[in-house]
């Protein structure tokens, strides 16, 4: 079974000033019942990481690369985010998919980068909105599954977020039927590759979550938390959510 997740992907938004949102955060949820992680940008990493370290709250980095070490100027190794005090990464975000062209290639060697390192991979997915017009959105999620996830995963280590494109940072979510159908679709084809590793992934929505829609999106099938941009920045907002889940 998949531990509930509310995960808090700050992107390229804070200065050293956004760490005390996380006093406010950790006050608000002591001993929470669901597993809190934030990935700020790398610049914070160790810092909030530090300042979390007797708090239930994870931390984790937004991207890696592929390789432990080398001539790959700008870029954070996975071996270096665990060094800073983390222990998730994203991957595959759509922004890196975008912004700098990541093929699922690239992601599944960076997924197996982080995982070689122990970290907890976030695999992110999901269609654009003309994919999604063309009626081809689970073809797309299958073959950014199949693309972006190495073999032979231990589901503990994995989790895999369903993040709409059109949906990110635009304050338009899916229907709870599009959600349940990209999440049942996720599940099934983990399943049929990793067998019962599929059932310790845990899947998570992300695009425009708040906490007025956090609870019916919680309750919808096969969602096992929240991958949250604006809505992470302010712990008011992000203890909104985090109730929902717990
Ligand atoms: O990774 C989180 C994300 O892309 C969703 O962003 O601002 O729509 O919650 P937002």
């Amino acid at each position: 079974m998949a531990n509930k997740l509310a995960a808090g992907n700050w992107k390229m938004n804070g200065t050293t000033a956004q760490l005390a949102e996380i006093d406010a955060l950790h006050k608000a949820h002591p001993d929470p019942s669901v597993d809190i992680l934030i990935c700020p940008p790398a610049t914070l990493l160790s810092r909030l990481s530090d300042a979390t370290k007797d708090s239930a709250i994870a931390t984790g980095a937004q991207d890696c690369h592929a390789h432990n070490s080398g001539a790959h100027t700008g870029d954070i190794s996975a071996e270096m985010v665990k060094d800073a005090g983390g222990s998730y990464v994203i991957l595959g975000h759509s922004e890196r998919r975008t912004d700098h062209g990541e093929t699922d290639a690239i992601v599944q060697a960076k997924t197996q980068a982080a995982l070689d390192a122990g970290l907890i991979a976030v695999v992110c997915i999901g269609e654009t909105e003309a994919e999604r017009d063309a009626g081809t959105t689970l073809d797309v999620l299958g073959t950014q599954l199949a693309g972006s996830l190495p073999d032979g995963i231990d589901g503990n280590t994995v989790v895999v977020a369903y993040e709409p494109v059109w949906a990110i940072g635009t304050g338009r979510v899916p229907t709870l039927e599009q959600i349940a159908e990209a999440h049942d679709f996720m599940r099934k084809t983990l399943a049929d590759r990793f067998g019962s590793a599929a059932d310790d992934i845990a899947l998570l929505y992300g695009g425009s979550v708040k906490p007025g829609n956090a609870s019916e999106i919680f309750a919808t099938s096969n969602v096992d938390g929240a991958l949250v941009g604006g809505a992470s920045l302010k712990a008011a907002d992000f203890t909104g959510i985090i109730t929902a889940l717990e």
